[in-house]
């Protein structure tokens, strides 16, 4: 429950504000785009502007409900219960956002997918029971795709609860290391005839996307849509790619083998559009990486990013990345004193 007396000073005034437990996952800014925007250069995201327009209130209590860290509050009483019974939202055909992001995914939103060889679940929301009820009235859960240790969250207690197979590459094992479905190398695989795994390395050195019948593209923490330069399609800044942003690059030109026609991100907006023009905004995507004037930032908001990191690694057991982390921190924090 966000606290007013905890309200960020750079809130505008009104009704909804943001309090200083925010993590800067950007859910609510994804979803009411305009009332919730980063702070610049920092960590965290504040209210704007207040929902003047029905449609910007409902956004913005859809992203009340869904923060993974109830950090956003209202002064004034509203129809909660309303709001929660509009989960799961259908974005695309067959396609579902669960919303109620889970705090040990750092936020990421997460997925249901509905396919008569056998439902599918993308990252892992909050594990609630009015989740869990909604999927067994779908039928379950055969597969549970984690695109990478980030946001593996509580897929263990749903895969346990749904008897469904966990897909995770190898490289990031060590966030869920009982998974039942372990890739390894870079081909792509194909797992139920409308579903292939890309290995994609760069955010993580296990990251992966799934494709689905040639349209959905789940493309976990690789690729994102307006935040930072309006351009379609964007990878995430240099300052959250853990692993290496050459490696990432290439994992974005290999996407241009592919056709997809919605681009859902685990952090980041829905993008929809022709196969055709996808892959020009993913090429405009790959020239702003390959210019990046500086794949390694040594700034402050990194260090942040780091540090916070590490924390999360350490409360989801991965203390292998942790360690890992750790040493990019203390390369950043050396290049910062230099
Ligand atoms: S959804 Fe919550 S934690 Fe995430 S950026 Fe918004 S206020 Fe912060
Ligand atoms: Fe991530």
């Amino acid at each position: 429950m966000a606290d007013p007396n905890k309200a960020l000073p750079e809130n505008v005034e009104g009704d909804f504000f943001v309090d200083s437990t925010c993590i800067g996952c950007h859910n609510c800014s994804d979803l009411a785009p305009g009332v919730f925007a980063e702070v610049a250069n920092d960590f965290y995201l504040v209210v704007k502007k207040q929902p003047e327009t029905e449609k910007e209130l409902r956004n913005a209590l859809r992203a009340l409900v869904c923060c993974p860290k109830g950090s956003i509050g209202t002064r004034n009483k509203h129809d909660m219960k309303a709001v929660l019974e509009q989960f799961p939202v259908e974005i695309s055909e067959g396609v579902y956002y669960l919303g109620f992001n889970s705090d040990r995914s750092a936020g990421a939103k997460s997925f249901f997918i509905a396919s008569e060889q056998g439902n599918w679940m993308v990252e892992a929301p909050k594990l609630q029971s009015r989740t869990i009820s909604w999927i067994e009235k779908q039928g379950g859960l055969a597969y549970i795709f984690l695109s990478h240790r980030d946001d593996v969250a509580q897929a263990r207690e749903f895969a346990h609860h749904f008897n469904a197979k966990r897909i995770i590459h190898e490289g990031d094992l060590e966030a869920q290391p009982d998974a039942e479905i372990v890739l390894k190398g870079s081909e792509a695989v194909t797992i139920t005839e409308e579903f292939l795994v890309i290995p994609t390395p760069g955010h993580t050195i296990g990251h992966c996307v799934l494709l689905h019948k040639d349209k959905h593209l789940f493309t976990g923490d690789m690729l994102t849509s307006r935040e930072r330069f309006d351009d379609p399609i964007e990878a995430w800044k240099p300052e959250i790619c853990w692993w290496s942003w050459d490696r990432q690059t290439e994992s974005i030109r290999r996407l241009l083998n592919y056709d997809f026609e919605v681009m859902i991100p685990s952090h980041g907006r829905l993008l929809r559009d022709s196969a055709e023009n996808m892959k020009s905004h993913l090429e405009q995507c790959i020239r702003r990486c390959d210019a990046e004037p500086d794949k390694n930032p040594a700034t402050p908001y990194r260090a942040k990013y780091l540090t916070f990191m590490i924390e999360h690694a350490k409360r989801t057991g991965q203390a292998e990345y942790s360690d890992e982390t750790k040493r990019n921190l203390e390369d950043v924090l050396r290049k910062m004193n230099d």
